[in-house]
């Protein structure tokens, strides 16, 4: 998980809070995109963020155990692309296929997980991408889709967009992206960009894609209308489903992380009654 960069676009309120520590409705940002993994099936993760955050982060976070994960940090000195991630994460890698997701990405909807999860199990190699159909494509990596289905182009931030479908800040790689990242050169704005990434895989006849079911939301929540709207988006669905986005802890237990007693001893830790009531009434209503 890349959760550093700038946020100036959500400045002040990231002068001096990461923007992943922001609140969105009634979790932090970064609960929601480790959500997405954990529901995912993905409980080995690597947070990466920037000196001045990553110790608030690693304090609101730890190491996961208690939630039957293994979360670990990292630094990226400077914010110098996404790309960057896989330099710093290569030790982490190592020889397994990775999956990056940004820390501002939220993905709303119940079949998000089950897509990712199937993804994973059939990925094969190569790059696995997932694509959003947006409004405004020309704020996003966006992609042309040939005849067959295939991916014939990607072009960042199109003036005039051949599709509006947009790529979302979750990837799935083979470790060869490793190397991939280690022979990019800098872009202009001296970043290694993951365009240039999904680009080369795409040029190697190895870039798969996803369309994102039009029942899911996606959120890049990076601008303040965004942060707003995710809020409401997570609150319309608390209100309507007894919605389970961004609970870490009930996802982690849906799936088999950590047990009924682990969970309920982080409910009776937890000092938020609103926010411990939802952790019990889910235990409530499963039968495992
Ligand atoms: P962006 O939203 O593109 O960049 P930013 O967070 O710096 O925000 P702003 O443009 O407002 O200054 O980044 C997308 C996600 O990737 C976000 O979660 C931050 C993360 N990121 C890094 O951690 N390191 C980086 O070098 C970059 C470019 C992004």
């Amino acid at each position: 998980m890349l959760a550093g960069g700038g946020g100036s676009r959500l400045y002040p309120a990231t002068k001096s809070v990461s923007k992943q520590l922001l609140a969105v409705y009634d979790k932090p940002m970064i609960y929601y995109p480790i959500w997405t993994l954990v529901d995912s099936g993905i409980r080995e993760i690597l947070i990466i963020s920037t000196p001045r955050d990553l110790p608030a982060i690693e304090a609101l976070l730890g190491d996961g155990a208690n939630l039957g994960l293994t979360l670990t940090y990292a630094e990226q000195a400077n914010p110098r692309g996404i790309a960057e991630a896989f330099l710093i994460g290569k030790e982490f890698i190592g020889d397994q296929p990775v999956t990056l997701i940004l820390g501002d990405n939220l993905f709303i909807g119940e079949e998000m997980s089950a897509a990712i999860t199937e993804s994973l199990a059939t990925f094969s190699g190569g790059a696995q991408i997932y694509l959003k159909e947006v409004p405004d494509p020309e704020r996003f990596g966006v992609v042309e889709i040939g005849l067959g289905g295939a991916i014939t182009s990607i072009v960042e931030k199109p003036a005039a967009p051949q599709s509006n479908l947009a790529i979302t800040g979750l990837y799935t790689y083979s470790p060869d992206v490793v190397s991939v990242a280690e022979r990019l050169p800098r872009s202009t704005r001296n970043e290694l960009e993951i365009t240039d990434i999904n680009v080369a895989y795409l040029g190697a006849g190895a870039l798969r894609h996803r369309v994102i079911s039009s029942r899911v939301q996606w959120i890049d929540a990076g601008t303040p209308d965004a942060l707003v709207a995710a809020s409401l988006a997570i609150q319309t669905a608390s209100r309507e489903q007894s919605s389970e986005f961004g609970y870490v802890e009930l996802a982690a237990y849906r799936r088999g992380y950590l047990n009924q007693e682990s969970l309920l001893a982080i409910v009776d830790q937890t000092p938020s009654e609103s926010y411990a009531d939802r952790l019990r009434s889910a235990v409530a209503n499963t039968a495992r």
